[in-house]
Parts: structure tokens; C-alpha cells; sequence
């Protein structure tokens, strides 16, 4: 008798989400870019609703790529007025509402005030345990990785490692997601299908999920439609079942 596929019940520990569309969704009603990022703010708070609403314990959203410098100045501290404004009006609800705050990426790169509302905001969510929101601010999966070797490559300098023990286990903890669990879901919006840098390592074996609608539209039945598409795929994590008698829980890793 065949086995049916092995698909997921539970919904996502971790979802990851590429917000992309902010500027076409400006551009189609001729409003300025900053007014589709303005429209995404309210896209992230409806988002990490519906994510808690479906027991997802992770979301994390890539607010900001290393790439992202290169845009006009103008864009850049528009995004970043947006950020600050963004900790300043959400810190107290994400607070109360349980959620922890993590920042991840090259911080040093913002200017001292902006870092200094990070810091303060980590700070103050920091025993929250209910959900983890992870924002992603300037940051790039390759630097992360020539990041997390240096350290690796230090350390072992200092005689604190040795090369030899180094595995796939304890380099994570080099990288910047050091404690989280893996994407188990990585949601792309506006069409685009691809990764553009974003948690290379940590994505191995996420399932991909390409979303027509620009961030500012993405709302609850999106990330519903999404997650029932999740809930239909077969996860392997590399390893193919090959006898209908493969050990339960055999096929990981
Ligand atoms: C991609 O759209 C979006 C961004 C570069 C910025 C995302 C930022 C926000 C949604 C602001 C709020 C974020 C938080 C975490 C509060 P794009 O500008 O690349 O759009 P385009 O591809 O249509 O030009």
C-alpha cells in the first residue's frame, strides 16, 4: 500500500518574508516611493497579526539588504524616518503583546540615533516570549557568512577552537541567527523569484513561496493562501523515502 506524502500539518515555526513591491505599488497610483514604504509599515503590522493568529513562533522580515545603500539618499533616510517612526509607535504594543524584538544585519551602518531606538526597543521586549519578530536591516546572507568565518578564523587564532571540531551546528552559531530555528517558509511578494542574499545558509531546505501581490496589498488572505500552500508540500529535507517501511522520522536532516 502506498504511504501518502508526508505533508505538513503544523504550521511553519518560521516564516521569512522578502517584502518587495513598496515602490511599483507607489509608482502605479504616482505617489513617491516613500508613500508605498509607508503603505508596507501597515503591511508588517498586519502581517505579524495573522503570523501570530496561525502559530508561527518566528517571523522574520527583510526590511532592509546591504544592497539597499545603493538607492538614492533620499530613499535611504526616508526608509530609515519610517524605521524610527515604526519603534517608536508599535514598541509599546509589541511589548505588552508578548513579542520579542531582534534586529539582524550590519546595525553599525545606520546612524546613532536610529541604533540607539534598536538597542532601547531589544531591550525592552527582551523577556517576551509569546513571538519572535526578527527584522533584517541591512543585511546581506554573504556578508553574514564572510562575517561568521573571521570569527570562526579569530577564535581559532586565540586557540579558542579547534578547526577540526567545526560543524554545521556550532558555525551557526557564528551567524547572525545564532539561537534561531531555520525558515521553514520564505515568502517572496510582488512576483520576484529570488533570494537576493537573504539567509542563504538558513533557507537550505525552506519551502519557497512566490507571492503576486506588491507588500503594501499583503494582508491576512495572503499569508492564509500561503500557509495552505505550506501545509501541502512534502518536506524532505533531502532524503527521499525509498521503501514504503521507512522508520518514521527517518527523512530528516
Ligand atoms: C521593497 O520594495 C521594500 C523595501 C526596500 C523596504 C521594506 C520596508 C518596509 C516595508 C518598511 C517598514 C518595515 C518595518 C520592519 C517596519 P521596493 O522599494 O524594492 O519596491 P520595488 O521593487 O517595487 O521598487
Amino acid at each position: 500500500m502506498n504511504k501518502p506524502p508526508q505533508t505538513s500539518a503544523a504550521p511553519p515555526r518560521h516564516v521569512a518574508i522578502i517584502m518587495d513591491g513598496n515602490g511599483r505599488w507607489a509608482a502605479r497610483r504616482g505617489l513617491p516611493r516613500a508613500a508605498g514604504h509607508r503603505e508596507g509599515g501597515k503591511a508588517v503590522r498586519r502581517t505579524i497579526e495573522a503570523a501570530i493568529e496561525h502559530g508561527v513562533e518566528w517571523l522574520t522580515l527583510f526590511a532592509f539588504s546591504s544592497e539597499n545603500w545603493h538607492r538614492p539618499q533620499s530613499e535611504v533616510s526616508d526608509l530609515t524616518r519610517l524605521l524610527r517612526r515604526y519603534l517608536r509607535s508599535e514598541l509599546k504594543e509589541l511589548e505588552q503583546g508578548g513579542i520579542k524584538l531582534r534586529v539582524i544585519g550590519e546595525r553599525d551602518r545606520f546612524g546613532p540615533r536610529l541604533r540607539a531606538e534598536l538597542a532601547a526597543a531589544e531591550e525592552r521586549t527582551r523577556n517576551n516570549t509569546k513571538f519572535n519578530l526578527v527584522i533584517a536591516l541591512s543585511y546581506g546572507s554573504r556578508a553574514e557568512l564572510v562575517t561568521a568565518a573571521r570569527r570562526v578564523a579569530e577564535a581559532a587564532r586565540a586557540g579558542q577552537l579547534d578547526p577540526a571540531t567545526l560543524d554545521e551546528a556550532s558555525f551557526a552559531g557564528y551567524l547572525a541567527t545564532s539561537g534561531m530555528p531555520d525558515p521553514d517558509l520564505v515568502i517572496r511578494t510582488s512576483g520576484e523569484q529570488r533570494l537576493s542574499n537573504f539567509l542563504l545558509w538558513q533557507a537550505a531546505y525552506a519551502e519557497l513561496i512566490f507571492v503576486e501581490a506588491l507588500w503594501p496589498d499583503f494582508g491576512a488572505a495572503h499569508f492564509a493562501a500561503a500557509l495552505a500552500d505550506y501545509a501541502g508540500r512534502e518536506r524532505r529535507f533531502g532524503v527521499r523515502p525509498t521503501t514504503d517501511t521507512a522508520e518514521p522520522g527517518g527523512a530528516h536532516h
